[in-house]
C-alpha cells in the first residue's frame, strides 16, 4: 500500500497567512499542519509516501520533511504546477503507485481516528470515509439508503441530500490511475474525486465507512482556529511523529 499526501493549492481562503508559505505548513498548535495527515499514514504502517506540492513551496517541504528517514519512512516529492483537482494526484502519482493500492490524504485534514485496521483490511475497489457535519454544503457528501448502503455521491451539492461529508481520506486499488486519466474537468475546471467515487459506486465496489472520532478540514480561517484547539486537546497523545 502506497500513500499520497496532496499538499498543493494556493490557500487563498487563508490569505494573508498563505502569502509567503503553504497552507499545509502553517502551525496547528505545536506542529506544521501536514504532520497530522502524515501521522495518520505512518500510524497505519504506510512507509512509501508521495508528497505533492506547489512549485513555489517545494524547497520548504524538502527542508521540513527531508527523505523521510527521520519518520521511518521514504518520501518522494512531485510538483503540481496548478491546482487541477484532487483526482490529479493519481495522474501525477502514476509511476509512484505502479500496481499497488493507494491511500490519498489531503494535507489540510486532521483525523482523530486510528484508521490502521480500515486500511489494512482493504481488499480492492474503493473505500471512502464520512462524518456527519452541520454544514454539508462545504463538502463532498454521500447519501445512504435506509439499509445504510451508499447510493449517491455529490460534490458540494447546492440542495441538501445528506449530512454525511466525505473526509479527505480515500483508499483505491491501482485502477484509479487509469480512471483519473480519463476524468474530464468539471464546470469549476477541476478533476473531481467524486467522479472516481461514482465509477466505483456504480460497479458496487465503493465501501463507505463512518469515522468515530473528530475530523477537521483546516482550510478556512474558522476551521484553522478550531484545529488549533482540537490539536492541543485531542491529538497530542495520538501523534507518533
Ligand atoms: O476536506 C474534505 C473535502 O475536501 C471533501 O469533502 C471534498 O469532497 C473534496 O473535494 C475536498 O474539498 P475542498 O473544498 O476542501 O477542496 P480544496 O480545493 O480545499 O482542496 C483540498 C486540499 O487539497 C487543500 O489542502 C489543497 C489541496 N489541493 C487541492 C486541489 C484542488 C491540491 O493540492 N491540489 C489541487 O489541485
Amino acid at each position: 500500500m502506497r500513500g499520497i499526501i496532496l499538499s498543493g493549492g494556493s490557500g487563498t481562503r487563508l490569505r494573508p497567512l498563505t502569502k509567503i508559505t503553504s497552507k499545509q505548513l502553517l502551525p496547528v498548535y505545536d506542529k506544521p499542519m501536514i504532520y497530522y495527515p502524515l501521522n495518520t499514514l505512518i500510524k497505519a504502517g504506510i512507509k512509501e509516501i508521495l508528497i505533492i506540492v506547489a512549485p513555489e513551496r517545494a524547497g520548504d517541504y524538502l527542508n521540513l520533511l527531508g527523505s523521510g528517514k527521520e519518520f521511518g519512512a521514504s518520501f518522494t516529492y512531485e510538483i503540481q504546477d496548478e491546482p487541477r483537482g484532487l483526482a490529479d494526484a493519481f495522474v501525477i502519482g502514476e509511476n509512484f503507485i505502479d500496481d499497488e493500492d493507494v491511500v490519498l490524504i489531503l494535507g489540510d485534514n486532521i483525523i482523530e481516528d486510528d484508521v490502521s485496521d480500515e486500511i489494512k483490511s482493504f481488499k480492492g475497489g474503493a473505500k471512502a470515509f464520512v462524518k456527519k457535519v452541520p454544514d454539508p454544503e462545504r463538502f463532498g457528501v454521500v447519501k445512504f439508503d435506509d439499509k445504510g448502503k451508499a447510493v449517491q455521491v455529490e460534490e458540494k451539492p447546492s440542495k441538501w441530500i445528506s449530512d454525511h461529508a466525505l473526509i479527505g481520506l480515500y483508499v483505491y486499488d491501482h485502477r484509479v490511475v487509469d480512471l483519473a486519466k480519463g476524468v474530464k474537468p468539471s464546470q469549476r475546471g477541476e478533476l473531481e474525486i467524486t467522479d472516481l467515487h461514482r465509477w466505483y459506486l456504480e460497479k458496487g465496489e465503493l465501501e463507505v465507512s463512518e469515522i468515530k472520532g473528530e475530523w477537521i478540514d483546516a482550510g478556512t480561517m474558522e476551521s484553522l482556529h478550531r484545529a488549533q484547539i482540537f490539536a492541543r486537546e485531542k491529538m497530542k497523545g495520538k501523534m507518533v511523529i
